[in-house]
C-alpha cells in the first residue's frame, strides 16, 4: 500500500459529475426492456412482497408502464435515499434474501429505458410518498434534483387498496415506443411483440418464485405462469447428482432434457423459451434463486446442436458476487478461475450423456427392464481417428447370412440397404465438430491388404475383357476408394 496522504496540506477543487454527461452514463448500461423490468421486480421481491402487478396502457410515445407490489414500502426519507443513485455501498453485506447489490438498478433500469420515473410508495400507517426523476429536468438544470410531481392516471390514492407498497412508473419510454404514434397498428403490434418478451422473460427468471408461490406476477392482471427450463417433471428428463464448490455455497446441478421423440409437441415447444433449444443449452446461473444468466456455457464450451438437451444449473448466493463478477444489470457471471476446472469437469459428465441422448434419441444403453441397447454401428478409435464399423453381434447379420444360402442377391442388397439407410451420420457430424481432421480415412492405419487383393482382382478381370493395362489402371485410378490407392497401381 502507498503510505497514507495529509490531506490537509493540498489544495482541492469540486469536480461534480455532470448531470448531462451522467444521465447518458446511466442510459447506456446496457439494459434491455426485459432486464430493465426483471430489475425493477428484484427491489419489490427485496421488499418481501407477495404480489407484483405490471401493468401498461398503449399510448403510442404516451405510453405509460408501471410496477406495483405489496412489499414493505418507503416513507419519505426511504424514498429519497432510494432515488439517489448509490444509494447503498456495493461493498455492504446484504440480507441473505436481498436481490440488489450496488443501489443503482432501480434508476439504471428505469433510466435505460424511460426519461422520467416516478415512485410512489407507502409505509404501514403512513401516508403515501412520492417523488420523480425528470431526465429532462435534470438536464437543464444540471441539478440531481427530484420533482414533487405524479403523472396523470396516478394519484396518491393510487396505493391505497394496500396496507403498504411501491408503485414505480416509466413514462416518456422513449427507447421503446419513441416516434410511435398511438393509431399506427404496426406500431402496436411490434410494442406488444416486445411486452409479450417481457412476459416471458419474467416467467424465466423468477421461475424458482413463482413455484414456490412466494409471489405471484400478474402481467396486465393475468398471472404468469413459471418457465422452469430443466422440465423436471418429464419421467425422460435425466438429471444428475448435486456437487457442491466454495466450501458448499455453491451448487451445481446437470440434467439432461428429454429426446424429442420423448415428450410431446406442446412440452417440445415450451422448453424452446425465449431463443429456442440450441440457444438454450448451457449454465443457468442463478442468484438467490433469481435467474442471472440462461443457457451460456460461460466460455469453458461452445453451443452445438448435439448439446442442445444440456442445461446445468449454479446456484450462487448473494455473498459471492465480487468473486462471481455480478454486474449491475445483473445479466453476467463469471466463475472464478479456481472452480473453473470443476465446473469444466462437472459438465464434461452431463454432456457426454447428453449428446448419447440426442445421437441414439433417447435410447438409454441399458433399460430398466435389464435389456441392452444393440447398436447397429459402433464407433471406435484407431490411434488418433474416429472409424465406425457394423456391430457383427447385431441379430440382423444372422437373419442375412442365413437369406444369403437361399438368395444371395437379395440377401446382400438387403445388407447394403440397411448400412446405406442407417449410416451414423449425427455421431460422425459431433465428431466432426469436436476433433476436426480426427476422421480416419478407409484402411487407415490397418493393414492395407484387403484392398490391394482387390484392385488386383479387378484389374485382372478389366484385361480378361480386352482393356490394355494402361485402360484398366486409368478405370482403377477413377474408383472410390480405389482413388485413394494409386500408389499400389504400379504393382498390378
Ligand atoms: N419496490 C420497493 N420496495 C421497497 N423498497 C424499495 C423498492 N425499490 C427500491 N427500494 C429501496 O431502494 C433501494 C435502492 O434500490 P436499487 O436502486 O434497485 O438498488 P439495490 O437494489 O441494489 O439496493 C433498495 O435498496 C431499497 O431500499
Ligand atoms: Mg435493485
Amino acid at each position: 500500500m502507498p503510505p497514507p496522504i495529509d490531506y490537509s496540506k493540498y489544495q482541492t477543487a469540486a469536480a461534480i459529475p455532470e448531470a448531462s454527461s451522467m444521465i447518458e452514463t446511466f442510459r447506456a448500461i446496457g439494459y434491455n426492456i426485459e432486464t430493465a423490468i426483471a430489475d425493477i421486480i428484484d427491489n419489490s421481491i427485496s421488499a418481501n412482497a407477495k404480489n407484483i402487478w405490471v401493468n401498461f396502457e398503449w399510448n403510442g410515445e404516451d405510453t405509460w408502464l408501471s410496477v406495483k407490489d405489496d412489499g414493505s414500502g418507503m416513507n419519505n426519507d426511504e424514498l429519497i435515499q432510494a432515488m439517489r443513485p448509490g444509494s447503498k455501498n456495493p461493498l455492504d453485506d446484504r440480507n441473505s434474501k436481498d436481490l440488489g447489490r450496488f443501489g443503482l438498478g432501480l434508476k439504471t433500469a428505469s433510466f435505460s429505458q424511460a426519461r422520467r420515473l416516478t415512485v410512489l410508495s407507502k409505509k404501514p400507517d403512513y401516508a403515501s410518498v412520492y417523488w420523480t426523476w425528470d431526465l429532462d429536468y435534470v438536464n437543464q438544470t444540471g441539478n440531481w434534483d427530484l420533482i414533487k410531481y405524479l403523472p396523470e392516471n396516478f394519484n396518491e390514492n393510487s396505493l391505497s387498496n394496500l396496507p403498504s407498497g411501491t408503485l414505480v412508473i416509466w413514462n416518456d419510454i422513449d427507447r421503446v415506443v419513441k416516434h410511435f404514434r398511438q393509431t399506427d397498428n404496426a406500431a402496436l403490434d411490434k410494442f406488444l411483440f416486445i411486452m409479450e418478451l417481457v412476459k416471458k422473460h419474467l416467467a424465466m427468471v423468477f421461475h424458482r418464485f413463482i413455484e414456490s408461490k412466494r409471489i405471484k406476477i400478474f402481467f396486465q392482471d393475468n398471472e404468469i405462469k413459471p418457465w422452469n427450463p430443466f422440465l423436471p417433471a418429464e419421467s425422460a428428463t435425466q438429471s444428475f447428482g448435486e456437487e457442491q464448490l466454495h466450501n458448499g455455497k455453491v451448487i451445481i446441478k446437470g440434467y439432461v432434457l428429454p429426446h424429442k421423440s420423448k415428450i410431446d409437441e406442446e412440452t417440445y415447444k415450451y422448453a424452446e423459451g425465449t431463443k429456442g433449444w440450441n440457444e438454450h443449452q448451457g449454465f443457468y446461473i442463478y442468484r438467490n434463486e433469481r435467474l442471472l444468466l440462461a443457457g451460456d456455457w460461460l466460455g469453458l464450451f461452445r453451443k452445438e446442436e448435439h448439446y442442445k438437451l444440456i442445461r446445468i444449473q449454479i446456484d450462487l448466493p448473494n455473498s459471492l458476487d465480487a468473486d462471481w463478477q455480478i454486474d449491475i444489470k445483473k445479466s453476467v457471471a463469471r466463475p472464478p478461475l479456481i472452480y473453473r476446472d470443476q465446473i469444466k469437469n462437472y459438465a464434461a459428465k452431463v454432456r457426454s450423456q447428453g449428446v448419447e441422448v440426442y445421437r441414439h434419441r433417447g435410447k438409454t444403453v441399458t433399460h430398466s427392464n435389464g435389456q441392452k441397447f444393440i447398436p447397429l454401428w459402433i464407433d471406435h478409435k484407431r490411434g488418433d481417428k474416429w472409424f465406425y464399423k457394423i456391430n457383427r453381434d447385431h441379430p440382423l447379420l444372422d437373419i442375412i447370412k442365413n437369406q444369403a444360402k437361399a438368395d444371395p442377391d437379395k440377401s446382400i442388397e438387403t445388407l447394403i440397404r440397411f448400412i446405406e439407410e442407417n449410416i451414423p451420420s449425427k455421431s460422425i457430424y459431433i465428431k466432426e465438430a469436436e476433433e476436426p481432421e480426427a476422421q480416419g480415412k478407409p484402411f487407415e492405419g490397418i493393414d492395407q491388404e484387403p484392398i490391394r487383393k482387390t484392385m488386383q482382382t479387378m484389374f485382372e478381370s478389366l484385361i480378361k475383357k480386352g482393356k490394355s493395362q494402361q485402360e484398366a489402371k486409368a478405370i482403377i485410378a477413377n474408383i472410390d476408394p480405389f482413388n485413394q490407392f494409386t500408389h499400389f497401381l504400379e504393382f498390378l
